[in-house]
């Protein structure tokens, strides 16, 4: 069933942020925009009927939105710059604003942004993995990435929650250590490198006297749980537990997120859907369960699929009839959502 705040919009955002500022003002944790980046390029939902043995399927293209600007990169500018002023009131205090663009234009919403949310407001510029097989360029490298900006309303009130990708082959290699606890991998507890100075004292523990990083009692805590390993040559590491280690921490890079493919089971033909899997990540960072998120350029929908998996209310927008009707579709299909209003301002 649709929880109560859940809502669809069929028209500008603009119009709907101004209404919705009404109402829920201050209310929004999370916004994430995918909007037109002037890619000079009108866009279409493709749906292909099955080929049979008598031949081929046919494909029909609905037109879905253009991103064709007349009046070029200032009247886009212009265009996304209203938007943005309008959006960051209805964040709460400790709220985000997740923007994904690519080369043509994250440069420009950048600057735009660090003037609508203060440059100090910038948090992070993720770089999103889009394609494993970039279009082969004939003057420069082809492009691989989408950029997502992340901004914070207040940045001294906002964190990210912590998340995590899963191991691979490469970060499990160091676990090459075993005890009855399970694979482990060794933590230095000795001063290395540059973190070895003439100032740091060294003291005897356990038959052994080194620049320890840390108090006396804090190893004897570890050695009473077991947590301290001796090598041969009587050096002593700690023991940290693969199943305390819930994968690895996710930096700026996103490589890991596959596009959605034909083949995906979540593919709709709108063409520039993205993977539920990347809202998921973003809405589990930059918000809780039961927390508002909103999408005010939603196309096939991805925020508000991701959001319901993740427990948190959602407001989609769009202006086009056909990403409506594949938001409709995919709510009923993907989420359960027998009927859902839309709404218009
Ligand atoms: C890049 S697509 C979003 C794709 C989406 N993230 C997904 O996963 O399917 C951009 C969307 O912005 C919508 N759009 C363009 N101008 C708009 C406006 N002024 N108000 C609301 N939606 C708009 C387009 O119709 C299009 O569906």
């Amino acid at each position: 069933m649709v929880k109560s705040e859940n809502r669809v919009y069929h028209g500008d955002c603009l119009r709907v942020i101004e209404d919705l500022c009404k109402d829920i003002r201050g209310k929004v944790k999370l916004i994430y925009i995918d909007p037109p980046f002037l890619s000079q390029t009108d866009y279409t939902l493709k749906d292909k009927s099955r080929g049979d043995a008598a031949g081929a399927g046919n494909l029909t293209e609905t037109p879905t939105y253009s991103d064709k600007w007349n009046g070029g990169r200032q009247e886009y500018l212009a265009f996304i710059r209203e938007r943005l002023e309008a959006m960051r009131p209805l964040l709460t205090e400790d709220g985000s604003l997740w923007v994904h663009l690519d080369w043509h234009v994250s440069h420009y919403v950048r600057v735009l942004l660090d003037e609508v949310f203060g440059s100090d407001g910038f948090m992070n510029e993720i770089i999103w993995r889009r394609t494993n097989s970039p279009k082969a360029q004939s003057k420069a490298f082809g492009a691989q990435h989408d950029v997502i900006l992340l901004y914070a309303k207040n940045p001294a009130l906002f964190a990210i929650n912590r998340v995590y990708r899963e191991h691979d082959a490469k970060s499990l290699k160091p676990y090459a250590y075993e005890d009855e606890k399970g694979k482990f991998r060794l933590i230095e507890i000795e001063a290395q490198g540059i973190q070895r100075t003439e100032t740091r004292k060294q003291f005897e523990w356990r038959g052994r006297t080194a620049p320890y990083l840390y108090r006396e009692e804090t190893l004897e805590a570890w050695w009473r749980q077991g947590r301290i390993y001796r090598s041969k040559n009587g050096r002593y590491s700690k023991k940290q537990y693969l199943k305390d280690t819930p994968g690895i921490p996710v930096s700026d890079l996103w490589f890991d997120i596959h596009p959605v493919q034909g083949s995906s089971s979540e593919y709709t033909g709108f063409l520039t859907q993205k993977p539920t899997a990347l809202l998921r990540r973003i809405i589990q960072a930059g918000s809780d369960p039961g927390d508002l998120v909103a999408d005010f350029f939603a196309g096939s929908g991805t925020t508000a699929i991701a959001a319901e998996s993740c427990d948190r209310g959602w407001i989609l927008c769009d202006i086009s009839d056909a990403a409506i009707e594949t938001i409709r579709g995919r709510l009923n299909t993907e989420a359960g959502v027998e009927s859902i209003d839309i709404w218009s301002v």
